[in-house]
């Protein structure tokens, strides 16, 4: 099943999601509505705050493999950054640069419900975090300068 897309300036985007108590035939469902969700919309990845559910699950398509992290937890960033664009679906026509780590290692649950742990680089540990970033209410919007944001605003 489609789900609708949230899109700013919706303030429940700006919510901290809840974390999953467990991964049951509900949540499964819904998963597999999000994966559906975000391949009509062509994203790389989507965040549940995004479809209105405020809960921690973020899926990635990645080169065609659907990625499930639920409650994912980054627990090792490098130092090392680097800067590129990035999109949002729930931000329409948005492109602005943002400085990500370049590598992370993240804790999560998967589809099944099992423990896993992710090393993730460049492009991959971009969109992670920046699915992750959903999950605590944080917009790309959020971390740009204010005059870019000003400039955004004014075109939409
Ligand atoms: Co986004």
């Amino acid at each position: 099943m489609l789900l609708n897309i949230v899109k700013y300036p919706n303030l429940d985007l700006n919510k901290k999601s809840q974390e999953v108590q467990a991964v049951n035939d509900e949540i499964k469902q819904f998963v597999l509505n999000m994966i559906e969700t975000m391949k009509k919309e062509d994203g790389v990845g989507l965040a549940a705050p995004q479809v209105g559910v405020s809960k921690r699950i973020v899926v990635v398509n990645w080169h065609g493999d659907d990625l499930v992290l639920i409650n994912p937890m980054i627990i090792q960033k490098s130092w090392r950054k680097d800067i590129k664009t990035e999109g949002c679906l729930s931000l329409p026509k948005a492109e602005f640069k943002i400085k990500r780590h370049k590598d992370i290692t993240v804790k999560s649950l998967d589809y099944s419900g099992k423990n896993v742990k992710i090393k993730a680089s460049n492009l991959l540990a971009r969109i992670i975090q920046h699915e992750i970033d959903h999950l605590n209410g944080v917009l790309l919007v959020d971390k740009i300068n204010n005059k870019e944001k000003k400039k955004y605003e004014e075109s939409l």
